[in-house]
C-alpha cells in the first residue's frame, strides 16, 4: 500500500520500528527497491543468554495451581502463557519490570545475564529468567 499511502517514499528518508515481522519486511522491500540505505530500522529484542545444557524444570505457579514442564532456555513468561497462566507482561525484553513475580523457592537463571537467583521472595522477571531445576513461583 506504499505506493497508494505515500507515492514518493522511494526518495524519502524512512525511519521504522515495530514488530520484528514488519521490520522484516520493510529491509526485503527497501533492498528489493535498491535503496537500503534510505531506510533505518531500529530493532529491539534482548540477546539471551543460551545454555546449550540448560536442563530446565518443573514450574509450579502457586495462585494458578498450574504447573508445566520448562525447557532450560524457555522464559517463565512464556511457560506459563503456555499453561494458561497469563503473568503480567509489558516490553518482554527485560527492561520494564512489569514481569516481576515473586520466587517462592528454586533456582531461575536470568538468560540476559546468566546470573542464577534462588532467593525466596526475590522478584524475578519472568520474560528473561529460565527455571534451573523445579520452581515455584508466586502466580
Ligand atoms: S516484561 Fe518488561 S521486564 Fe519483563
Amino acid at each position: 500500500d506504499l505506493d497508494t499511502l505515500c507515492p514518493d517514499w522511494r526518495s524519502r528518508k524512512t525511519y521504522v520500528c515495530g514488530p520484528q515481522e514488519m521490520l522484516d519486511d520493510a529491509e526485503r522491500l527497501w533492498h528489493s527497491e535498491d535503496l537500503p540505505h534510505e531506510l533505518s530500522v531500529e530493532r529491539f529484542a534482548p540477546t539471551l543468554f543460551a545454555d546449550p545444557d540448560a536442563r530446565g524444570g518443573v514450574v509450579t505457579f502457586e495462585k494458578s495451581d498450574k504447573e508445566a514442564s520448562a525447557e532450560g532456555n524457555t522464559t517463565l513468561l512464556e511457560v506459563g502463557e503456555d499453561a494458561g497462566v497469563l503473568l503480567p507482561s509489558g516490553c518482554r525484553m527485560g527492561i520494564c519490570r512489569t514481569c516481576l513475580t515473586p520466587l517462592v523457592s528454586g533456582t531461575v537463571r536470568n538468560l540476559s545475564s546468566g546470573e542464577l537467583c534462588s532467593d525466596e521472595g526475590e522478584l524475578i522477571q519472568t520474560c528473561i529468567s529460565a527455571a534451573v531445576g523445579p520452581v515455584h513461583l508466586d502466580a
